[in-house]
Formats: structure tokens, C-alpha cells, sequence
């Protein structure tokens, strides 16, 4: 009896000694055990270097002392919901281009930041790689912005050259691209490569003859890709106007963007089209809406789009909170939304000074 207490009490000790950290022998107090090359390195992944990077639209958060010198300020930003952008309010649908922080995401950078901002180990924070627990290869965020997500279009379409003037203030550019077709194509995903990523804050693909929306770019999704069995229906000569969405430069530049389209195969596919919400509007069948794009939030504290169900019942397809004029975005829908025939999809927006406000948005449907 003593005698296994005794080896339990051993067994306890030697567990102890493994799980207890070492002491701590920073200048400072460790209060936190999220690590930069852990947890932050994947928080900047996902949610920050596709914009803070090397030649990107802002400061870069890649390495280790560029974050820890920008954590007060990620901190604030963070908890103000200023960064990443994304005004869609949780809870309202589920979105594939979702871009905001999980609530546990902003409690490791808040922690992180609080806590020193250590490294590795846990045992060190400044600019100090703990040679123990260090790995060979400084641990970094990297950015993947070079090849197309979808592989390569069936069609790739370069756009004019768009000059950017030094000190221009943000701009929206309108190109129109020919897209070449000799007769009607199905199209079936859009893809967009920025030329200069200095520059390039969004781009919105639609059809010059009537105005459909066929997709966007925001840095941190890249494509649109309609569902499974889903295609657009292009009509030949078809000519796609492209809004380029530019953040003023410090220097002169040259834009040289490309148009990536994908063309499906099935030839069975059901149509994409548009149903535009700028009033009320009663669905005359049964529709599924897979994509919802607001089309200017300027100036706009809330927006809320909803479906009253025959039967009475209201539905909130997307709700934002105060959407930023200078990060358009759509909202790509995880799974297509079931509207039933004599739904009304209406739309309503506040301004900041409180007034309500007509909209337009498109919802992508079929
Ligand atoms: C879609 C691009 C984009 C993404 C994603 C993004 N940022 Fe930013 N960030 C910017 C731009 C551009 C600025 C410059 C200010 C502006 O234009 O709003 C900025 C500014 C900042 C600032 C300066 C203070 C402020 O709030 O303006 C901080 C700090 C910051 N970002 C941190 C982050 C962090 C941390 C992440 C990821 C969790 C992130 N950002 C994600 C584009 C982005």
C-alpha cells in the first residue's frame, strides 16, 4: 500500500517536473502563453499579411520584430474592429470570404501584446531567439499572392494599363475588358490578379450589357466561384467592365492587372442571375441566393438585408455595421439560401445621421 502511494507520489513528481515551466529569466514579467511563432504567426496568415506585407497596401506584420513593434497599435485596432476589415455582424449568415477575427483570435493578440509579445520559448520577448526552442528556420508569415487559388484560368484577360499619380487620394477606375467571345459561354468562376498590390484595393467584375454582378476581389479573397452546377451565361462579344478600387500611392506607379475566367463544361448548368434589391421585390419562384452585393455603402452606419417568408416570418440575410466605403466587398453565402415563391427581399440602410436610406444590392441567384 505505502508502497504504491510512494511510486504515485514519484509518478506526480516527475510529471511535475515536466509540465512545470522553467523559470522565467526575461527582463520583463511573462504574463502570456500565446507565442509569435505559434499562434500569432497563424493569425497574421489568415487574417493580416495578405495586405501588411513587403510591396503590399500597408506596413508589413510578416516578422517577428515588425509585429512586436506594431503590437499597441494591432492591439487597438484590433479591439476597435478597425482591422481586419469586415462589417458583417456575426450571427447573420455564414460567409466563405469571412474576414474578421474569431473572438478567441483577438484574445491571443490582445494577450500577445499585453504580455510582452514573446517569441518562442515563452522564456524570452524583445528581439531574442531562445536557442533552445528556437527552430532553425526563423518562423514568419508569408503571404501567397503569386499564382491563381483556382489554377490556371481557361482565359486570361490583362487590363489596360491604369497610371497612378504620386499622392493621389483614393480613386475607383473603370476598365472595360473584351473578353473575346466568339459565341455564348458559360462561365462558372472569376479570378482577378492585382498588378501592383501597393495599389490595389478591390475590384468588382460586372457585365456591361446589363449590369450583372460577376465577382470581386478584396486581398483577402480572390476569386469568385459560383456553386456546384451554378453557371454565369455570357452572350457573345460579351464585355465585362472592371471597377479598380486604388488606395493612394506615394509614388508614381503603373497598374497592370488580369482578368482570370473560367469557363464551365457541364452543359447542363443552371443560370446565375441578378435580383436587384432597391425597393422591395417579391419572388415570382423559388430561388437560392449564394451571393449578396451591396452596391455603395458610402456614408451608411447599418444595412440590413432580409427575407419575409410567406408565412409572416422575417429573416436577416446579411446585417453590417457601419460597412467601410474604401473595403467593397461581397458576401459569398457557405451555403446558397432557400427562398420560397412570394418571399420579399427588401433592403434598409441607416445613414450616420440616423435617416434612413434607399440602397441598392444585388443578390446573386438561381
Ligand atoms: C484588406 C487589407 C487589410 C487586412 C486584411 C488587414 N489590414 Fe491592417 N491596414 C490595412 C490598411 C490599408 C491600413 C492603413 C489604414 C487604412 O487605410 O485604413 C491598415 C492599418 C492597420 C493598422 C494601423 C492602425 C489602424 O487601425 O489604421 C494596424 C495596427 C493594422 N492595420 C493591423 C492589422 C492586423 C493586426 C491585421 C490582421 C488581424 C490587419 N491589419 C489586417 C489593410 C489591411
Amino acid at each position: 500500500m505505502m508502497r504504491a502511494i510512494g511510486s504515485g507520489l514519484l509518478a506526480l513528481g516527475i510529471a511535475l517536473c515536466i509540465a512545470w515551466p522553467e523559470p522565467v529569466q526575461s527582463h520583463g514579467s511573462l504574463t502570456t502563453t500565446v507565442l509569435f511563432d505559434r499562434e500569432i504567426v497563424r493569425i497574421l496568415n489568415q487574417r493580416c499579411v495578405m495586405c501588411h506585407m513587403e510591396k503590399g497596401l500597408s506596413f508589413p506584420l510578416e516578422t517577428y520584430e515588425q509585429t512586436w513593434l506594431q503590437g499597441r497599435a494591432m492591439r487597438a485596432s484590433v479591439l476597435r474592429r478597425h482591422m481586419p476589415p469586415w462589417p458583417a455582424v456575426a450571427g447573420y449568415g455564414e460567409f466563405l470570404n469571412d474576414n474578421h477575427l474569431t473572438v478567441r483570435e483577438s484574445q491571443f493578440l490582445v494577450s500577445w501584446v499585453e504580455g510582452l509579445g514573446p517569441r518562442n520559448g515563452g522564456r524570452v520577448f524583445l528581439n531574442v531567439i531562445d536557442p533552445k526552442t528556437a527552430a532553425t528556420k526563423e518562423i514568419r508569415a508569408t503571404p501567397h499572392t503569386d499564382h491563381w487559388q483556382l489554377g490556371e484560368p481557361d482565359l486570361l484577360r490583362p487590363l489596360q494599363p491604369i497610371a497612378i499619380d504620386a499622392k493621389a487620394g483614393d480613386t475607383t477606375t473603370k476598365v472595360v475588358v473584351d473578353l473575346g467571345l466568339a459565341a455564348a459561354r458559360q462561365v462558372r468562376a472569376l479570378e482577378f490578379m492585382p498588378g501592383d498590390r501597393r495599389v490595389v484595393r478591390a475590384a468588382t467584375f460586372s457585365l456591361e450589357s446589363t449590369g450583372q454582378w460577376l465577382g470581386s476581389w478584396t486581398p483577402w479573397h480572390g476569386f469568385v466561384s459560383l456553386p456546384e452546377g451554378v453557371a454565369y451565361r455570357l452572350p457573345a462579344r460579351s464585355r465585362v467592365v472592371v471597377d479598380v478600387h486604388l488606395r493612394g500611392a506615394t509614388e508614381q506607379t503603373i497598374d497592370r492587372s488580369t482578368l482570370g475566367v473560367f469557363f464551365a463544361t457541364a452543359p447542363d448548368t443552371r443560370a446565375a442571375t441578378d435580383l436587384v434589391v432597391d425597393k422591395p421585390v417579391r419572388l415570382t419562384r423559388e430561388t437560392r441566393v449564394w451571393a449578396i452585393q451591396p452596391e455603395n455603402v458610402a456614408g451608411l452606419s447599418a444595412l440590413e438585408v432580409s427575407a419575409r417568408r410567406p408565412d409572416g416570418g422575417t429573416d436577416v440575410l446579411l446585417a453590417l455595421t457601419e460597412p467601410p466605403a474604401e473595403w467593397p466587398t461581397p458576401y459569398l453565402l457557405k451555403t446558397p439560401r432557400l427562398l420560397s415563391r412570394g418571399t420579399e427581399v427588401f433592403a434598409v440602410a441607416r445613414s450616420s445621421t440616423a435617416q434612413s436610406r434607399q440602397v441598392r444590392v444585388r443578390l446573386s441567384r438561381y
